[in-house]
């Protein structure tokens, strides 16, 4: 039954018409942008056929959020993306609320199978529900499933949240069979992530709790990911409503856990949790296995609360951050920009072991589509303070300032242009080690993505700084050393 007032055909219609008059200079140059109007989460990241494939919350008709589709988007390379058809739109009764985030996987006889959250939308006596639903499909058209939904609220024990109960992350084992971590709302404990299972993706039996926030960490937990990396297993979260507390700032926040599943017993031992991502806008990240064996991740550059005071400057508003190589070194989640960042370098500035006091700029290194690293060594110069300015012009700047005494960095977006009051710093643990601290930032269009020593941690921000605005500046507050690489980006794709 179709009771959408824009079905997905007309939906393609408009995309059509739409998406000619965007020209790709007014996009990102390697994150990826909705084809138009809004985009949040990233949906459905896979490879399928030859081709990574990725989905993502998407409201064609607006650059604010709204009834949710799902965009597509495909690349070979997780730089250059080719964008596809619009993939769902909320035009049945299982999900006429909106189409919420989800997750895809290849079946053996060659069919890509979405897993999604159907809202159904609040009538006068009930409030809006959520439940997990099906579509198949080619890689382009998707058929929903009569059978939707396939997971309602009655197949959860009591206690679980009707209301709250979304975003399906489903994969299959080596058996063939399926599982999900599917986020909900707990009466007592809150966020949790419930394990279910599948022997055809279709017909699923609730397995058990994964774990659970208890109110240490935040109220809901949406976008679960959980898989195994380097002998650990690993489970992804992002809370609503936390408090700052250790490394974690307050509001939407991304957690990792690091810990042992015994999957009988359905019961997941924590053994480290740390954020994901340490930046002003960063939320919901998805992973994908590679067929390299590469587990790579890929995040919404936005949280829910700076998106609202965002500037819309273009018909499309929301990106993804740059794809992320994830890994485990000393008990920590770590993370690389996917390498094949190499390929869109044109050309290398370096300036070895150089000596730097005061505020200097360097010949060759200025611009705003870069890939530089900045390797500092501290030892023995009585440095204690040091500055790097970047997307700088005679009054703006987005300052990064590293106490090197206090083995802290500051991320500060507070001079970049925004008239907002919101929040524009953070404060991230950065040590000199075995005597070097590396910074390495990629830097595109609207945006920074810094990889803090060798990916230990990762400050994902959007920065408001207009693209004329392309100085770069290094300042110590005694003579140091250090060397900077930097790749200047191709800037056509
Ligand atoms: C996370 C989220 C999901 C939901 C989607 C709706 O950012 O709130 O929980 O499925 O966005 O667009």
């Amino acid at each position: 039954m179709s009771i959408n007032p824009m079905p997905l055909e007309r939906v393609r219609e408009y995309e059509r018409e739409r998406a000619i008059r965007l020209p790709a200079d007014e996009r990102s140059l390697f994150h990826l942008t909705p084809l138009v109007g809004w985009m949040n989460d990233p949906n459905g990241f896979c490879f399928y056929k030859g081709q990574f494939h990725l989905f993502y919350q998407y409201y064609p008709f607006s650059r604010s959020w709204g009834p949710m589709h799902w965009g597509h988007a495909v690349t070979t390379d997780l730089l250059h993306w080719t964008y596809m058809p619009c993939a769902l739109a909320p035009d049945t009764a299982a999900d006429a609320g909106g189409c919420f985030s989800g997750s895809a996987v290849p079946m053996p006889d060659g069919r890509l199978m979405l897993f999604y959250t159907g809202v159904q939308p609040a009538g006068t006596f009930r409030r809006e529900t959520q439940t997990q639903c099906i579509a198949i499909g080619d890689g382009t058209d998707f058929e929903k499933s009569m059978l939707n939904p396939v997971i309602r609220h009655a197949h959860l024990p009591a206690g679980y949240s009707a209301f709250d109960f979304r975003d399906p992350k489903a994969w299959r084992e080596a058996d063939g069979t399926f599982r999900m971590a599917v986020a909900n709302r707990h009466e007592e404990r809150q966020g949790a992530i419930l394990l279910m299972k599948s022997r055809d993706g279709v017909d699923w039996q609730f397995a058990g709790e994964i774990d659970a926030s208890c109110s240490e960490y935040g109220r809901m937990w949406e976008c679960p990911d959980f898989f195994r990396l380097d002998g650990t297993q690993v489970l992804l979260v992002s809370p609503q409503e936390m408090h700052a507390r250790e490394e974690f700032h307050a509001g939407y926040g991304t957690v990792a856990f690091l810990g042992d599943f015994d999957e009988l017993e359905c019961r997941f031992e924590r053994r480290n949790i740390q954020p994901v991502d340490h930046g002003l806008t960063f939320y919901a990240p998805q992973t994908t296995l590679a067929p390299d064996g590469r587990r790579i991740m890929i995040g919404w550059m936005d949280n829910w609360e700076t998106c609202k005071e965002a500037p819309r400057r273009h018909p499309w508003y929301g990106q993804m951050t740059v794809p992320r190589e994830l890994f485990i070194r000393d008990g920590r989640l770590c993370q690389h920009p996917v390498r094949e960042m190499e390929s869109i370098w044109l050309d290398t500035v370096r300036h070895e072991r150089i000596t730097v006091q005061d505020s200097v700029s360097l010949e060759g290194v200025r611009g705003r589509l870069m890939d530089m690293t900045v390797t500092l060594y501290p030892d023995g110069s009585g440095c204690r303070r040091f500055t790097l300015h970047v997307a700088e012009d005679g009054s703006r700047y987005v300052q990064i300032r590293c106490d090197l005494a206090r083995g802290e960095l500051v991320f500060d977006r507070s001079h970049g242009g925004s008239h907002r009051d919101i929040a524009h710093t953070r404060h991230v643990p950065a040590e000199v080690r075995d005597g070097k601290l590396v910074l390495r930032l990629l830097m595109d269009k609207e945006s920074i993505e810094l990889f803090i020593n060798d990916g230990e941690r990762v400050v994902t921000s959007l920065i408001p700084t207009s693209p004329e605005a392309d100085g770069i500046t290094f300042a110590a507050d005694a003579a140091v050393t250090l060397s900077v690489e930097a790749h200047h980006l191709k800037s056509t794709v």
